[in-house]
């Protein structure tokens, strides 16, 4: 495959590699140009299928099961980032519109809803364990054609083998204590030759014990809210996973979004981000300065802060082996 080499520099960057063809994209794209991924659907079949529901008692429950938290986690809608990054990850999934897609941890179908508008004869099926965010997608004043949802745990998932021509999962990996569990169950359910596609934030390689100890603050402070479970990837470990489960994985692309604004707003997760920031200015000096070296510089003024740095995200595809 002839080498490419896009080089454009505007907001976001991107570093893609396919590592199996030896063809190496690097390209910097800008993410508000690709806005827009929200569309409206009249029409629909909208099934809902709730095959069997889990409960495992309230220390076991994350927020998500909370109706509240489910409403507004649909009101926050799409961020430009987000409607770009959703594009991508559509774009990885390369349908011909008639595929089989399982959609992992499906929430209230953020994703499912603009990815619909590319399928003409197949299937979403949208999979999440907690009933709250099923309820919200449900019940949605923008229903999704050709939509059907199943309640359901990643790890152990009610499908038969071979059954799926697609998976995906966004902005979920992270949440799952059995990730390598969940990446398995994942390869068995989709046919040979099927593609898996992974979207989720990352952080950065750690290079030494500064690093390491930084890891550990972000994902401790992120533990209060979101459980035990939580834990931060990077793209070499998501990349791992699938490798070690049995995937093939031909590409992998990292997405970073600059930002340099007040407060946190439209940040996926930046209200805990900053968190851990101001934590660390408090308790651990070297860790605030790595922060800022490795995601984010802040400046507190009053209730405020400036913050300027950049997130990024890794859109990873494994392929079942045909
Ligand atoms: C941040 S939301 C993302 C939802 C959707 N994929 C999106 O991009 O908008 C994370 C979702 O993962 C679901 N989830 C977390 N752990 C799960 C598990 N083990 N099995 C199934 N769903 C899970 C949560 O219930 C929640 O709906």
């Amino acid at each position: 495959m002839a080498d490419e080499h896009k080089h454009e520099h505007k907001g976001t960057h991107e570093h893609g590699h396919d590592h199996n063809d030896h063809d190496h994209s690097h390209s910097h794209e800008d993410a508000h140009a690709h806005g827009g991924a929200h569309v409206h659907e009249d029409t629909h079949a909208h099934d809902h299928e709730h095959g069997h529901s889990h409960d495992h008692g309230d220390d076991h429950k994350s927020r998500f099961h909370d109706p509240a938290h489910a409403a507004e986690f649909d009101q926050r809608g799409m961020s430009d980032m987000r409607s770009h990054l959703t594009t991508k990850l559509i774009e990885a999934l390369t349908l011909k519109g008639d595929e089989l897609i399982l959609d992992l941890a499906t929430g209230t179908g953020r994703v499912a809803r603009p990815l619909a508008q590319q399928i003409k004869n197949g299937r979403i099926v949208g999979v999440d364990e907690a009933m709250a965010m099923l309820d919200v997608g449900h019940q949605h004043k923008e229903p999704i054609a050709h939509y059907v949802q199943s309640a359901g745990e990643a790890d152990k998932l009610p499908f038969k083998s071979g059954t799926f021509d697609r998976a995906f999962v966004s902005f979920s990996l992270h949440h799952f204590g059995n990730p390598a569990g969940v990446v398995s169950e994942v390869l068995r359910v989709l046919k040979n030759g099927g593609r898996f596609v992974v979207l989720d934030p990352i952080i950065e390689e750690a290079k030494d014990s500064v690093d390491i100890a930084l890891e550990a603050k972000i994902n401790q402070v992120f533990r209060r809210t979101h459980g035990g479970g939580f834990r931060f990837h990077t793209a070499s470990s998501i990349q791992r996973l699938l490798t070690k489960a049995g995937y093939r994985v031909p590409r992998t692309s990292v997405l970073s979004y600059p930002f340099n604004q007040e407060g946190m707003d439209g940040l996926p997760t930046g209200r805990h981000w900053l968190e851990a920031a101001l934590e660390l200015e408090k308790e651990a000096p070297e860790l605030a300065e790595r922060m800022k070296k490795n995601y984010f510089t802040w400046h507190s003024h009053g209730d405020h802060a400036h913050v300027k740095g950049s997130f990024s995200y890794a859109l990873i595809t494994g392929v079942k082996p045909a």
